[in-house]
Parts: structure tokens; C-alpha cells; sequence
């Protein structure tokens, strides 16, 4: 079985748009395109129930529905209870917002051990709580490969370890980090694991409580969905978290680490990633009996089978380019890399060859796309310029893939 590719982009306005079709977007890490399902969603709120949600008057029952409707979507699809979602404005500031939630419960001298391989939102905010007399221990990658090695995380965790915060894959590097492996770490000198799934997400459908850590975030506009941030928790780890709502609001599971309030339409409009999801299944698949997350399970299986074939096509191709450094593994396996592949150029620079393929019709970027400490330790001279990242999601082609390598040839 594999991906009806044709079937999956009829579902995307922008490439039925012959203008918007003619690019060859590999910039989804960045933020990905949306499925129609989505965009009706959003467009009806706008249109018919944009008002205060959860009033007694039709519309706004009707707008407090779509929401409610798009909470327990998005947790069927990760196998747990809408209660233990919370959806704000971005990861960053749902990172943001957790760490002012544990810091009354940490003591000068707790510790909290960082990477340098994940984005900014998932080490800054856990950086400023040294100002409180917390103890920041970094986990740092192999300046070499980008990658962490499971035996310095063991080295630095001590009985101190409060928290140990990192990504289940870099938005640089692209390896997929061995989650079972650092659960077993940190919870058995009994901190917490806290994940970074923003760049897992869009390849990889979690099932949240067997993923096994104690926080887990991702943002919907990386996997299709509207602008929000996503944070699930285990129940006996967000109890013991201090509310950041209004006092009032402190109960209210979607209000108390959430002080930013909901966005609306953007929350309701979620439900339409269910709703594509469940498009893709009916046309691969005829099993009825299986709940959400196992039918977006299948869908995911078969995106990654896609997207797997399309990485090692790059990644062949970049093989043989004697100008370009890959960052990570070179090869994709499902489950140890996703199709987030960044390389440097070791003779031009990243900027000069990501405009000259946008005059292509090819998008890409390059930088550090705020994992800047990665970018960094990586011994990137000028972090800015950075790396160029291609970010594949299940809706890219063969063919795209193709007229990038061709694009790169002659640049490289
Ligand atoms: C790996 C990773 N983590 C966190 C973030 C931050 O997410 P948001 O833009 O929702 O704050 C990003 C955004 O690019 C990211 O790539």
C-alpha cells in the first residue's frame, strides 16, 4: 500500500492554484500548507459563529461546539483526554508559560539539563530559572553528526534532576532521538521528561502516553492545521502545576496554563485535520472499526513510507554533490530520521543558493531557524547564514525532489 499522492494534494487549494502549484515547497518545518478540510472550518466560523463562544444565544453555542469539537478531535488523535490539552498561541509560548509554572515547586540548587541540539522555545525560558538559584546542565551534541549521545545524558543527571528538557527531533539535525531510551534515564532518577515534538509531529502520529514522557508539545501550523500551540500532560504532572490563568479560571483545564485565552476560529478549525486525516483513510483504507488515532496511525505510516523514499532521494544526491556537508545521518529509515535535511555548502553561501533556486520556483531557506546553539555548535561560522534546511512532509513529490537536485547541481 502506498500514498495516493495525486489524492492527497487534490485536497490543497494552494496547488490547485496554477500559480501557487508552479513551487516546489520544501519549507514545511517552517510551516506547512493546509487541507481544505481545515480552511472550510475556519472560513465557517468566520463567517457564521465568529462571536464569544459559550454564550446561550445560537451562534455562540455553536462556536463553543466547533471548539469543543476540535479538543476532543486532536486528543482521539493522540490517544488521550481533552482535559489534558492545553492549546495556546505557539509552543513558544506554551514552553513559556510552563516553565513560570514549575518554578514555584523548584529550589536553588534543583537542576534542569537542556540541549543545545533543540529550538530556542524548549531552552530559553528553562535558562532563565537560573535567576531563582536553578542549576542549568546542558546536553550537547556532537559538533561533528548533531547529535546527542544517551551516555552523556547519564553523566549529567544527578539527584538534583528536577526536569530534563529536549526535542524528539531537531529542526536541524532530523534524527529522531531515542525517547524510550532517555524516559528510562530520567525517570529513574525520578525528574520529568519534557518534549519538544514540534518537529516529530508532522511525521509522526504520537500516541501520547505511550510515548512515555510527562510533557508533550507540538504546533498544528507545522502539521497542517491552523496557528496554535498544543501541550498535553500527564493528569498527576499537571496537578502539580501552578495555574498562570485568572484565579477563577484556575480548575478550568484549558484556562489554567493558558493566560493568553483561546484563539477561537483558530482552535476550532483544528477538527479539520481530523476530518483530512479521515479523507486520506476512506480512500486507502476500509476498516471501520478502528478508532481515530489508529486510523490516523495507518495514514501516518503511510506518509512516512513516502516520506522516507523522497529523503534518500535527496540524500543520495547530496551524497555525490562534493561541495555539501549533510547535517545527521545520511541515510532515512522510518523512525530514526525524518525528512528534515539540512546541509552546508562549503563553498558558496547558504542565502546565494536559496535565492537562486527561489528563482526556480523552489523554496527552501536557509539559517538557523532558532535553534541557533545547534547551529553554533555545529562550528557554523556565521549562524545566520546557517544551513539550508529541506523540509519534506507526505504532500511532496518524486518530481519536486527531482528539480531540487537538478536546482542544486548546478549551484553546489
Ligand atoms: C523544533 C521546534 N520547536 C519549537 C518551535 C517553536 O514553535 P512555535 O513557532 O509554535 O512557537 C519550532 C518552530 O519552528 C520548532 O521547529
Amino acid at each position: 500500500m502506498t500514498l495516493d499522492i495525486d489524492f492527497v494534494r487534490h485536497q490543497y487549494p494552494v496547488f490547485q492554484n496554477p500559480e501557487t502549484a508552479q513551487w516546489a515547497f520544501f519549507e514545511n518545518a517552517g510551516g506547512s500548507y493546509v487541507p481544505r478540510q481545515v480552511i472550510e472550518r475556519l472560513n465557517y466560523f468566520f463567517k457564521y459563529t465568529k462571536v464569544q463562544p459559550y454564550g446561550l444565544f445560537d451562534s455562540s453555542v455553536a462556536a463553543g461546539e466547533a471548539m469543543e469539537t476540535a479538543y476532543r478531535c486532536v486528543a482521539e488523535l493522540l490517544n488521550t483526554d481533552p482535559d489534558q490539552l492545553t492549546f495556546g498561541p505557539s509552543t513558544t509560548l506554551n514552553f513559556y508559560v510552563l516553565a513560570q509554572a514549575f518554578r514555584p515547586a523548584l529550589r536553588p540548587g534543583d537542576e534542569i539539563v537542556v540541549t543545545n541540539q533543540d529550538h530556542e522555545a524548549n531552552i530559553g525560558c528553562w535558562r532563565r530559572l537560573s535567576e531563582f538559584g536553578v542549576v542549568i546542565k546542558e546536553w550537547q551534541i556532537d559538533p561533528q553528526s548533531g547529535e546527542l549521545d544517551i551516555e552523556d545524558l547519564k553523566n549529567l543527571i544527578g539527584i538534583r534532576t528536577r526536569l530534563v528538557c529536549f526535542t524528539l527531533c531537531s529542526n536541524i539535525v532530523g534524527t529522531m532521538n531515542d525517547v524510550s531510551a532517555i524516559n528510562a534515564i530520567v525517570h529513574d532518577a525520578g525528574a520529568l521528561s519534557i518534549a519538544d515534538g514540534v518537529s516529530f509531529a508532522p511525521h509522526q502520529l504520537a500516541d501520547v502516553d505511550r510515548l512515555g514522557v510527562d510533557l508533550y508539545l507540538f504546533s498544528t501550523y507545522k502539521t497542517f492545521g491552523t496557528h496554535i500551540g498544543v501541550m498535553w500532560g500527564k493528569k498527576e504532572v499537571l496537578a502539580k502545576l501552578e495555574s498562570q490563568g485568572h484565579y477563577f479560571n484556575s480548575d478550568k483545564p484549558h484556562y489554567r496554563l493558558n493566560p493568553a485565552g483561546p484563539l477561537h476560529a483558530e482552535i476550532a478549525a483544528l477538527a479539520g485535520i481530523g476530518e483530512y486525516f479521515d479523507t486520506l483513510y476512506e480512500k486507502h483504507f476500509t476498516d471501520v472499526s478502528l478508532n481515530r488515532h489508529q486510523r490516523g496511525t495507518k495514514i501516518y505510516d503511510l506518509f512516512a513510507g513516502h516520506e522516507a523514499r523522497l529523503a534518500n532521494q535527496l540524500l543520495n544526491a547530496l551524497q555525490e554533490m562534493p561541495g555539501v556537508r549533510i547535517i545527521g545521518q545520511p541515510q532515512a529509515a522510518v523512525g530514526r530520521r525524518a525528512a528534515t535535511i539540512a546541509f552546508i555548502p562549503r563553498e558558496k553561501k547558504p542565502s546565494e543558493i536559496v535565492k537562486r533556486l527561489a528563482e526556480n520556483l523552489i523554496a527552501v531557506r536557509n539559517g538557523h531557524f532558532y535553534a541557533r546553539r545547534c547551529v553554533e555548535a555545529l562550528g557554523l561560522e556565521d549562524p545566520d547564514e546557517g544551513v539550508i534546511r529541506v523540509s519534506l512532509v507526505h504532500y511532496n513529490t518524486e518530481d519536486e525532489v527531482k528539480r531540487l537536485i537538478e536546482g542544486l547541481w548546478g549551484l553546489c
